[in-house]
């Protein structure tokens, strides 16, 4: 079975669990780069915004084609109870080209149902499994159960 992880992170979280997931599930890997930079305090006023009105922004180039592989994990970061909305602009972006997906999220604390049915939304298809983690949990490593689970 072929699978991808792509996923956007703006402070590296999200970019730990990504990363994990793909070395246990020996998978190919697209980290989602913005055009609109969202860095500092600025951008995080920016992103808030965007993520609110669900904004559609440029990317860099892809390296990967969401269409040949079998499973795809999508992650981001929660905003405003939102999925980022670099994640949303790549699910637009592929429209058409996913196969079974599996949704994973990092926040501060909530808003993970709100993120998870935007993806769903978006993408026309309900995820076979999400994942929700803390920042916390990430940063201490308190996630490798709930993970294997998540890769089951
Ligand atoms: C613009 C913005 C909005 C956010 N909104 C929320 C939120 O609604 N709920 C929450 O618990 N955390 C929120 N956060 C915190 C992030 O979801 C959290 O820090 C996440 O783990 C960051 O992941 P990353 O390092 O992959 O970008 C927000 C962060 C940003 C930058």
């Amino acid at each position: 079975m072929k699978i991808l992880v792509a996923y956007y992170s703006r402070t590296n979280v999200t970019k730990k669990v990504a990363e994990e997931i793909a070395s246990k599930t020996d998978a190919d890997i697209e980290q989602i780069i913005s055009k609109v930079k969202y860095d500092g305090k600025i951008g995080y006023m920016r992103g808030g915004k965007d993520a609110i009105s669900a904004k559609i922004v440029d990317l860099e180039p892809l390296k990967f084609n969401p269409s040949d592989y079998d499973l795809i994990y999508l992650g981001v970061p929660v905003w405003a109870s939102k999925a980022a909305n670099p994640m949303i602009s790549y699910i637009k972006q592929n429209e058409g080209k996913f196969n079974n997906v599996k949704f994973f999220a990092t926040a501060g604390s909530s808003g993970f149902e709100g993120t998870f049915k935007q993806m769903e939304e978006f993408i026309g298809k309900a995820p076979l499994k999400t994942l929700a983690l803390t920042t916390k949990e990430v940063k201490k490593d308190e996630f490798k159960s709930q993970l294997d689970t998540f890769l089951d």
